[in-house]
């Protein structure tokens, strides 16, 4: 019968070979795994104006998100002073809608109030959600501001691509 020992033996063995074994070619994995996010063009930059907010969905029609024009640099901003973001809008808790709060500065959630803060990755700073916001990066191209993936699962998802 095998011992204890004799486990960690063929223990140490299994993880011998997953170092060992050779490198795969450089991106071919990355282009067979790595879902492929659709550009979106959300708005033109100079449309966006102080305290914007613009609903727009993505990756997917049934995918609802928000850009906002905050009035500070954000971490993932774009814009003259990195500070246009955008989320997805469906809670990490259960999926209910978040809305932006100006006077808060945060997206909260009207089910149990879980509360993101938009200008930090949409970190969760109270309530009764697990994880952030997902964010939603964005780029500037030719004046005209897009979306290009998402950072985080969203809600209801095994992966954001489907
Ligand atoms: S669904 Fe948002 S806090 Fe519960």
């Amino acid at each position: 019968m095998p011992t204890r020992r004799d486990f960690l033996k063929l223990g140490s063995v299994g993880v011998a070979g997953l170092v060992a074994a050779p490198p795969a070619a450089p991106g071919a994995a990355d282009a067979a795994e790595t879902p492929r996010y659709p550009l979106l063009t959300i708005a033109p930059l100079k449309d966006i104006g102080a305290g914007a907010a613009i609903s727009f969905a993505y990756p997917d029609r049934h995918s609802p998100a928000m850009l906002l024009r905050l009035t500070a640099p954000a971490v993932g901003g774009v814009g003259p002073n990195q500070e246009i973001v955008a989320y997805s809008t469906l809670c990490t808790h259960k999926g209910c809608p978040v809305a932006f709060k100006p006077e808060r500065k945060m997206l909260i959630c009207p089910c149990h109030w879980s509360t993101f803060d938009p200008a930090k990755a949409g970190t969760l700073v109270i309530g009764q959600a697990s994880q952030h916001l997902p964010q939603i990066e964005l780029r500037v191209d030719n004046g005209l501001v897009q979306a290009v993936g998402v950072a985080g699962l969203i809600y209801g998802r095994h992966t954001n691509i489907v």
